[in-house]
């Protein structure tokens, strides 16, 4: 445990900072549940889906490439079915949701677990910046497409960050959502990690507008040492390395919060929330803004209509265009 888990101790819900996902489904039966995860195969992700399939539930797993669904599948071992969806690629989100939806498959929770942070250098996806892409369009096209599968108690977890609180001052730039009128790798992160929460909060009010009892909440994992850090550089990754056993979580207890909203008895009244520590925690005002929510949803919807008609996805490295399909 480490010195910020001594610190805080455990919330309300009877769990906390140093909880482990093994801990949250202690006891409990999972067999009877689907659950679709992003980013299966590297970090808390792979920790997640772990702990799914020992408590027998089934998972979809899904990661960029067919090998590397099945390479995690079979770390884990269990109850796995490997799917391929690279969310910076809009064809094969769309294949991954056909495939899904062909198969009939009914998802009790989805997981938008897969991330990408801090890239140094300005990167966009059909003129999206692509931490926005991944992070965030990637899994609304994902998520939207895959409504109908969703059972009628069915929960999407967004997996956001307490970055979220690094977004620009307004929230989102609905003015450079290109990232080309002003670009820094940390702001970008915050943003998406920002609409990854926004997300939630408006899919949580739709569907309390519907007849289900479907839910949507986001949360924030705690500061983990995993492959996310990969585009940090030297000093900033050593100085997470040394700082470790004083505010970083382990990988298990990175995991806990995630698999508390997708699966806890206790979470599944919640709806809308920000959470973390597997406690209900308090996100930017920003955060809280349901009309910035709306407005993210519809500007959203918009790149999904502007994908749809070129039906191609655009990849762009600081300013050098390459078409990828
Ligand atoms: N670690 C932390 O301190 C921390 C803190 C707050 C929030 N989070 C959030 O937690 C989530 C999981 O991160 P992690 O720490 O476990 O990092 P990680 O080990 O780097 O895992 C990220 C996962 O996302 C996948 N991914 C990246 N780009 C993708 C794409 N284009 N399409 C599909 N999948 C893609 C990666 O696949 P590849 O292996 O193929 O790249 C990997 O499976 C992220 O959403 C992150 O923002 C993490």
């Amino acid at each position: 445990m480490s010195l910020t888990g001594l610190v805080k101790g455990t919330g309300p819900s009877g769990f906390g900072w140093s909880t482990t996902a093994e801990q949250v489904v202690d006891g409990l039966d999972l067999s009877d549940r689907t659950i679709l995860l992003t980013g299966c195969n590297s970090g808390i992700g792979l920790e997640t889906m772990r702990v799914l399939v020992a408590r027998g539930a089934t998972v979809l797993a899904a990661a960029r490439s067919r090998e590397k669904a099945i390479a995690a599948g079979e770390e884990v071992g269990g109850d796995t079915i490997p799917v391929v969806c690279d969310l910076a690629e809009p064809e094969s989100i769309r294949r991954c949701v056909e495939d899904i939806q062909e198969k009939d498959h009914r998802i009790d929770a989805l997981i938008a677990n897969a991330g990408i942070m801090a890239l140094p250098k300005l990167e966009t996806i059909c003129g999206v910046e692509k931490q926005l892409f991944v992070n965030h369009v990637g899994h609304f096209l994902l998520i939207t497409g895959l409504l109908e599968q969703l059972t009628d108690d069915g929960r999407v977890v967004m997996v956001s960050s307490g970055a979220h609180k690094a977004a620009p001052r307004e929230g989102i730039e609905f003015d450079n959502l290109s990232g080309e009128k002003r670009y820094g790798g940390w702001r970008a992160y915050g943003q998406s990690k920002l609409a990854n929460l926004l997300f939630a909060r408006e899919l949580g009010r739709r569907f309390e507008e519907g007849d289900s009892n479907r839910k949507a909440n986001a949360i924030h994992p705690g500061p983990i040492d995993t492959n996310l850090t990969r585009h940090m550089n030297v000093l900033a990754r050593g100085a997470w390395t040394v700082m470790g056993p004083l505010f970083l979580k382990s990988i298990p207890e990175g995991a806990a919060t995630q698999v508390w909203a997708a699966v806890h008895p206790d979470t599944a009244d919640y709806n809308g929330e920000y959470m973390a520590d597997c406690n209900i925690a308090k996100s930017s005002a920003e955060g809280a803004d349901s009309e910035l929510a709306e407005k993210l949803w519809q500007e959203t919807e918009k790149i999904v209509e502007s994908l749809d008609a070129t039906g191609s996805s655009h990849v762009a490295v600081q300013g050098t265009a390459k078409s990828a399909s």
